[in-house]
């Protein structure tokens, strides 16, 4: 069981990693859903996030963080997800609205609360609200069992410039923060991530289960589909962020090695996640680094899961 913190930016692929791990109660105890400004900006990824829920029928709260990266201004993705960052499915409207607490607020409130080592950070969006975090009170470390993130890219390159993820290059001084934290991180970059394609044939199956949650969220991923298939020339776009929960599900999946990983704030290549995937800085590992998924084994689990909804 991991006690959870989801921190996202719906997005459609945010939106089915926030639906997997509500499914999921044997596998998670979600202690909250934060959202952040990315994909689209912080009242639509927040509106999303209350959607999810509203779909889910779940009672995890929402609380809303961060409108803008640390530094940089804010950089936006409507041109992948749509206006309203779901577009592509007809989600019930939200009967409950977001938490008065902010987003950062209350993640160090849980944190300084927590057994040590006992809350694991889901990161699908802009590390912003976690970086906050780790500046306003840097005793959390003690309380993090770890930081799942989906970010970045080495062998792939990078999805928003030749050398940056999307995550990463909205903000990467608080990327910055979290590497140089000391907290475990587990990275899903876009290496392993554009293993793991939405093909048609993987998506028709959600629209087959006959469900309200199963029809959205083949909409959502027809929809997400169409800008990567046409940007990479591939048969489905990367699933990216629903790795994050997989992982935690199934780690046998998954294969990663673990390696020094700097974060480049400034210049041409701000937003790289410099991977030592060769250990040739001598830099002491801090973060485990996942390079590989069975793809098929991947949205087998979560086909099976969104089925519960
Ligand atoms: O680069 C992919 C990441 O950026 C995913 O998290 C997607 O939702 C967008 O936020
Ligand atoms: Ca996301």
């Amino acid at each position: 069981m991991h006690r959870i913190i989801i921190d996202t930016d719906p997005g459609q692929d945010d939106a089915v990693a926030i639906l997997t791990a509500l499914a999921s109660p044997e596998d998670f105890d979600v202690l909250g859903i934060c959202t952040v400004a990315g994909n689209v900006p912080l009242e639509l990824t927040t509106h999303n996030a209350l959607q999810l829920v509203e779909l889910a029928k779940s009672d995890v709260k929402v609380y809303a963080g961060c409108s803008r990266p640390m530094v940089k201004d804010l950089v936006t993705a409507e041109y992948v997800h749509g206006p309203t960052g779901l577009d592509g499915a007809n989600l019930p409207l939200p009967t409950r609205t977001a938490e008065r607490q902010h987003a950062v607020d209350f993640m160090i409130e849980t944190l300084h609360a927590a057994e040590p080592h006992s809350v694991t950070l889901c990161t699908l969006g802009p590390l912003t609200n976690v970086g906050m975090a780790l500046v306003r009170a840097p005793e959390v470390v003690e309380s993090i069992a770890g930081i799942v993130s989906m970010g970045g890219g080495f062998f792939e390159g990078g999805n928003v410039t030749p050398a940056a993820e999307f995550n990463i290059y909205v903000d990467p001084h608080a990327a910055d923060v979290v590497f140089r934290s000391g907290v475990p991180v587990t990275l899903l970059p876009l290496d392993v991530t554009h293993q793991a394609l939405a093909s048609a044939e993987r998506v028709e199956p959600f629209g087959g289960l006959g469900t309200t949650a199963g029809t959205c969220v083949a909409g959502m991923l027809t929809y997400f589909d169409r800008y990567d298939m046409d940007k990479y020339g591939t048969t489905g776009a990367p699933l990216h962020d629903p790795t994050v929960i997989a992982f935690l599900m199934q780690p046998e999946l998954f294969a990663g090695k673990r390696c020094h990983v700097e974060i480049v704030r400034e210049g041409p290549a701000e937003g790289m996640t410099m991977v030592d995937w060769w250990g040739v800085t001598g830099n002491e590992p801090n973060a485990l680094v996942i390079h590989e998924v069975d793809a098929d084994a991947f949205f087998a689990l979560l086909l099976n899961r969104i089925s519960r909804l």
